[in-house]
């Protein structure tokens, strides 16, 4: 039996790279930075495979322990998901703290949730993390307050009791159950209204939440960390010469998101997935952007996005002079804007933007005449309740002229889901 030691800030960084793998060291040091916690040492590793102990081999976990006497370090960063045995394992080698990079992502979550749903969804995600790692002599965590991987629900609530945080788990994933029932009501409502919703992507630190706030012309909170946004945020973009649209800004996409934090975000990434189209943001001045890019091309294949229309944005071009040299706006063989260059910050190329959205955005609606018969009646209320009849008249033979105007997916979804012969 042993007690966990406390945590503090003073953070010593574990960057291990396995064989194959990309060196993200420079993303984890980030991360770190983004929790709050100073880095004052930093040590690299590379192994084929891990340790199954230890994670790292016996020689580098001396080095390891050497940095934490000789730093003063309360805290042990490893840029990798560990076994809970391996986290056990090391804490009490070192006597230290340990947290890996699910804990640290999941700390960054629940320092950054804004919203009600946001808070719940870190929260259950960190109790399932936790609930892997509660094994004997893990107990006696009471006296633990505060400090990086110990915030939201804290080991000290859960009183190390599996029954207790089985409980809890169960609780939340019924709060969220009602949450996501009320966001689908949203939806629905949106629907209604036929109000197209334009969700910003990209990977974190693109600039999406300065964008997002240049877009709709309200103050709101940035910062230069990652994940200032956490959870879907929805505004009224303004659009003068435009239709009415919905901005949604959400979260940062990083490499590796830990499958506990995808698996509770779903419903907020379901928002990315019913969008009309993706403001995907890229940061011109990243040395990395192709890569990244690619990585949240990986993200949204995974959380079935993939085919939602994209618009790109290439941001921060008053940091890459190459790129404000470039026509604002790019175009496909058809002459539809596919990329769009600005400075978030500025405000150049934002008109360019508004532009090409309401290009996107008028594009993306279309009209159709339909006649309905008599039997047709399940459909030609369903027009209705989505909101999307403009006229009707009913002909001499009893059948229903329906004018109608809607979102192209829309269109197709009513073709699929209800037989609707869409003629396109
Ligand atoms: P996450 O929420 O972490 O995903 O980040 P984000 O993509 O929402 O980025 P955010 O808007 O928070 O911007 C990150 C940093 O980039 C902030 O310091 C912004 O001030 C800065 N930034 C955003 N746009 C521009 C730009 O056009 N030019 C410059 N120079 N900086 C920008």
């Amino acid at each position: 039996m042993f007690e966990r030691p406390r945590a503090g800030e003073r953070a010593l960084l574990v960057q291990v790279i396995l064989e194959g793998e990309p060196d993200t060291s420079e993303e984890f040091a980030e991360l770190a930075r983004s929790a709050g916690a100073e880095a004052v040492a930093e040590i690299h590793a590379r192994r084929r495979k891990p340790d199954p102990r230890y994670f790292v081999g016996s020689g580098k976990l001396e080095e390891i322990r050497e940095l934490v006497v000789d730093h003063a370090v309360e805290l042990v960063l490893v840029d990798h998901a560990l076994s809970p045995a391996q986290e056990r394992n090391i804490e009490q080698a070192l006597s230290c703290r340990v947290l890996d990079r699910t804990g640290l992502i999941l700390d960054i979550f629940a320092q950054r949730a804004r919203s009600h749903e946001g808070k719940l969804q870190v929260e259950l995600a960190q109790l399932r993390h936790l609930a892997t790692r509660l094994v004997r002599g893990w107990t006696h965590l009471e006296r633990q307050k505060g400090g990086i991987g110990q915030r939201g629900p804290g080991e000290t609530q859960l009183e190390t009791d599996r029954r207790l945080l089985g409980d809890r788990i169960k609780q939340l994933e019924r709060r969220l159950e009602k949450v996501d029932r009320q966001r689908a009501e949203g939806r629905r409502g949106r629907q209604r209204a036929e109000l197209p919703v334009v969700s910003l992507v990209g990977y974190t630190n693109a600039g999406k939440s300065t964008l997002f706030n240049a877009l709709t012309d309200a103050g709101g909170f940035t910062a230069d960390q990652l994940f200032a946004t956490l959870d879907a945020t929805l505004r009224k973009l303004d659009l003068p010469e435009g239709p009415e649209a919905v901005v949604a800004d959400t979260v940062g996409f990083i490499r590796q998101l830990p499958h506990e934090l995808v698996a509770a975000f779903r419903s907020t990434l379901q928002e990315t997935r019913q969008s009309t189209l993706l403001l995907h943001v890229i940061d011109a001045a990243d040395p990395e952007q192709d890569e990244r890019r690619a990585d949240v091309a990986e993200v949204l294949d995974e959380i079935g996005a993939d085919e939602v229309p994209q618009l790109e944005v290439i941001n921060k071009i008053d940091l890459a002079p190459a790129e404000a040299d470039r026509p604002a706006i790019e175009r496909d063989d058809a002459g539809r804007p596919v990329r769009v260059r600005v400075s978030a910050a500025t405000g150049a190329g934002l008109e360019a933007l508004r532009a090409a959205l309401t290009e996107r955005l008028a594009g993306d609606r279309v009209h159709r005449a339909f006649t309905l018969g008599p039997e047709q009646g399940r459909l030609r209320s369903r027009l209705y309740e989505v909101g999307v009849v403009r006229s009707e008249q009913v002909d001499d033979d009893g059948r229903f002229q329906l004018d109608v105007e809607l979102p192209r997916r829309e269109l197709e979804r009513l073709g699929r889901q209800e037989g609707l012969e869409t003629g396109a």
